[in-house]
């Protein structure tokens, strides 16, 4: 007997039949910002929640700053399954869909409230769903905040661009926006940005406050105008299979702590903006620019045009929505 303990010790076969403890269920949420931005402590909160709530059945693995995957290739390896949550700016997704190029036209939103109106309203929810036939499922949207205007020399009038190269996102609206101020834009990733504007290959670019200063842009620039003049905001989007195919008991959980994070985040998003605002200002090494009411009139007047030409991409009605949002 004792000998055949032992031979079935040896085999293995005395812990193959103990139950299997299963493995938790590994969530890859990649990102390309800093850490300390409104979608690095989103993921972070997301992270910490989840140990919390789901320890044991499921882990989060975070990997911010491009580390993982960068703006090229993030999409691609949401949809092979190599990656499980993402946030791309809202002006990333136009070879998915159309409808969400609203969020890029200038001058849509006066601030981040109506911007929050607007995706809180049955309409901008309605836009969560927008590329299920893509296989992708939005399942929130993450505030970072206003964008702001920079180069070496100061933008005051929007004549002030015409010639200078901009870094964009890959956005068509985006370049429309830089052509109507008769500027050359230049579509670069995100990792990509701080090298460019240090080596002269672009002369300016459009970021938030807190992906200016996490990113040191304003290092290598002279000049932010603080012009406000378009949304950046995030679509937390998931592989629509993977998460279908979730026990329920666990995604039913993991849509509530979403919930939850969504809420923080875009409490803390503007909060975020004015402290890095607030650094930027009192680096000494950019000076912000404030426009006065006529040279922001000038800047709206100029980019107006972009909204017509993408109407019927987006459709009447959303652009419609969207404006109502600023009331
Ligand atoms: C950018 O490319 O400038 C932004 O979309 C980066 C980000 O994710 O905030």
């Amino acid at each position: 007997m004792r000998k055949l303990l032992s031979a079935m010790i040896a085999t293995g076969f005395a812990f193959a039949a103990q139950p299997a403890l299963a493995e938790p269920i590994v969530v890859k949420f990649s990102h390309v910002v800093a850490e300390n931005t409104p979608k690095g402590q989103g993921a972070l909160l997301f992270q910490k929640a989840v140990a919390e709530r789901l320890g044991g059945k499921v882990k989060v693995e975070v990997y911010p700053n491009s580390q993982l995957f960068g703006d090229a290739k993030e999409m691609e390896a949401l949809l092979l399954g190599d990656v499980h949550i993402i946030a791309p700016s809202l002006s990333k997704f136009s070879k998915y869909t159309k409808k969400l190029q609203v969020f890029d036209l200038p001058f849509m939103f006066d601030d981040i409230n109506a911007v929050d109106r607007f995706q809180t309203s049955k309409a901008g929810r309605d836009l969560l769903d927008s590329m299920k036939s893509k296989g992708l499922k939005g399942l929130g949207y993450w505030h970072n905040g206003m964008k702001q205007m920079s180069a070496n020399k100061p933008l005051r009038k929007p004549e002030d661009a015409a010639g200078l190269k901009f870094r964009i996102q890959f956005s068509e609206v985006l370049q429309a926006q830089f052509e109507a101020l008769k500027a050359n834009p230049v579509p670069l990733a995100f990792a990509e940005v701080y090298q460019a504007l240090q080596t002269g290959v672009v002369d300016g670019q459009e970021n938030t406050w807190s992906n200016i200063y996490s990113k040191k842009f304003h290092e290598v620039q002279k000049y932010i105008t603080e012009s406000n003049h378009g949304a950046l905001d995030y679509l937390l989007v998931t592989n629509a299979e993977f998460w279908d195919k979730l026990p329920a008991d666990v995604r039913k959980e993991l849509e509530t702590i979403l919930a939850d994070v969504t809420a923080k985040v875009n409490t803390m998003a503007e909060e975020l903006n004015q402290r890095d605002r607030q650094k930027i200002a009192e680096s000494g090494k950019t000076e912000i620019i404030k426009l006065s009411k006529d040279d922001l009139a000038a800047w709206r007047k100029t980019m107006a045009p972009v909204w017509k030409k993408f109407e019927s991409e987006i459709g009447a009605d959303i652009i419609a929505a969207a404006s109502a949002a600023n009331s």
